[in-house]
């Protein structure tokens, strides 16, 4: 486990949250990201989101969870309606390739579970490694897929 790594939750204010430029597509990826998580942005078509956690080490970017809470259902309770759960829609993890199988995204992930006191997730994984560390998630018992 990388202990020089900072992680810090970043609002839609953040260029990693937000992107860059918006486009008919969604927005472009920051010219501050790194090259590799630009390519990554661009491949898996990612859009904008409300939440981040960012990482970083000796002041370097090498790594993000990107995230917002969406209701995932109501209920009717006497005459008012009421929200019935929540859950972490996830638009986009990456780690740099230097910093990989280090439990990086694992702690960005865990990070933002806590800060939401959520458990739930809905993911739609872009990529083979992408959907190994979901698996690994969930059989770890970190969360649970909407
Ligand atoms: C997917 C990604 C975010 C994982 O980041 P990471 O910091 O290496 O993940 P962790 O170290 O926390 O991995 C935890 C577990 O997830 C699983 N996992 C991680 N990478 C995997 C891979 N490439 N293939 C299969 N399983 C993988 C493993 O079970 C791993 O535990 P282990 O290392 O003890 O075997 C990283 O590989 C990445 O940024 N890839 C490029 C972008 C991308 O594909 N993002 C996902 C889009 S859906």
């Amino acid at each position: 486990m990388v202990r020089s790594v900072q992680l810090r939750v970043v609002g839609d204010s953040h260029y990693v949250a937000s992107g860059g430029e918006d486009t008919a597509y969604g927005p472009r990826p920051d010219s501050r990201l790194p090259d590799n998580a630009k390519r990554f942005w661009r491949r898996a078509g990612l859009g904008e989101s409300d939440q981040a956690v960012v990482a970083r080490h000796e002041g370097k970017l090498i790594g993000f969870f990107r995230y917002s809470v969406y209701v995932t259902s109501m209920i009717r309770d006497g005459g008012s309606v009421k929200n019935n759960g929540k859950a972490l829609i996830a638009g986009g993890t990456w780690v740099a390739p230097g910093h990989r199988r280090k439990g990086l995204a694992t702690r960005m992930w865990k990070l933002a579970l806590r800060c939401t006191k959520l458990s739930r997730a809905e993911v739609c994984t872009a990529t083979n490694a992408g959907a190994g560390f979901m698996d690994s998630l969930e059989h770890k018992g970190y969360v649970r897929r909407v």
